[in-house]
């Protein structure tokens, strides 16, 4: 089956989806984007990840592409066009297009949406969190205002490749304080030896991830001890479980930071407990519902 993407207001062949050379999001970055989880034929969050995408492009002073109920249908229609069951939902908003210049285009220069959506590879992924994930620790040189989700991924991208280039899944980044702020992708998260749950608070250092936010309310329901605080390198190293999270992840054990086990190398009970209850916790959209797979 072929894939499908979303571009501008038409459905099209994903191998002839294309933008514009003078899109901005390409010349510039000057765009933000959200992914969302596809599980079991429910897109995953989907109230929470619309409303960082508003606070996104309010942030930046850039118009919504088209309602954000429609935006929703398109998120549901391009999910069900590919079939996908078990996957990811893409979306972008750039600045639209205009003749290379700096400053802003002329007020009414539409914003532009892309939204693609591909399957993923569940078996694939829970043998990844049966056995957990290493990670790096890099320098976070990235700008100021990483809570806006915008698509300048630049350090992110450098990150996780020097993560891949070491054997291992993701880069931690650590502030000039010596500070976790979070991974390349995901959120950054530790277990104390006496069982408290620690995340860095979603201020300006992070982005405010949604699993993030998910995972604390499911780890509230069951009852965990939760702070909101940084925690250094050393402390990650010498936690009793580390995990981090995402759209892409879900809540994936960590199991060694830059060479060395974290507790006995294996993933924690903490990580498999919020696991199970993080779809409980979590908002399901049904894709299946949908028009176009009734029509089929
Ligand atoms: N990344 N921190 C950063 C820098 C991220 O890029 C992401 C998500 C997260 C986790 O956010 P959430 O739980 O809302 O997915 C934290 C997406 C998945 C990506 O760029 O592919």
């Amino acid at each position: 089956m072929s894939r499908i993407a979303y571009v501008n207001g038409r459905y099209v062949p994903h191998a002839q989806a294309q933008v514009h050379v003078e899109d901005r999001g390409y010349q510039f970055s000057d765009g933000v984007y959200e992914v969302c989880e596809v599980s079991g034929g429910f897109i995953i969050d989907r109230t929470r990840h619309l409303d960082r995408l508003d606070r996104s492009l309010s942030e930046l002073a850039m118009a919504w592409p088209v309602g954000r109920d429609a935006l929703g249908r398109i998120m549901i229609e391009v999910t069900s066009r590919n079939r996908v069951r078990d996957g990811l939902v893409y979306l972008q908003v750039t600045r639209g297009v205009a003749r290379r210049d700096h400053p802003f285009p002329p007020p009414g220069t539409p914003t532009a949406l892309v939204v693609t959506a591909k399957s993923t590879d569940r078996r694939a992924f829970a043998e990844k969190a049966e056995k957990g994930v290493a990670v790096i620790t890099v320098p976070d040189n990235r700008w100021d205002r990483v809570d806006i989700k915008t698509i300048g991924l630049l350090p992110n991208v450098l990150a996780r490749q020097q993560a891949r280039d070491s054997g291992a899944a993701e880069a931690w980044m650590v502030d000039e304080d010596g500070m976790v702020t979070e991974g390349a992708a995901t959120n950054a998260w530790i277990v104390t030896m006496d069982n408290v749950l620690v995340t860095r608070p979603a201020e300006n250092g992070i982005l405010r991830g949604v699993t993030r936010a998910t995972a604390l309310e499911a780890a509230a329901k069951l009852g965990l001890a939760v702070e909101e605080r940084g925690f250094t390198v050393a402390e990650a190293k010498a936690a009793r479980e580390a995990f981090m999270t995402s759209a892409t992840s879900q809540i994936m054990p960590v199991t060694s930071i830059d060479g060395a086990p974290v507790a006995n190398g294996h993933p924690g009970e903490t990580a498999r407990q919020l696991g199970r209850a993080f779809f409980g916790a979590a908002e399901k959209i049904a894709v299946a519902g949908s028009l176009s797979l009734e029509k089929r």
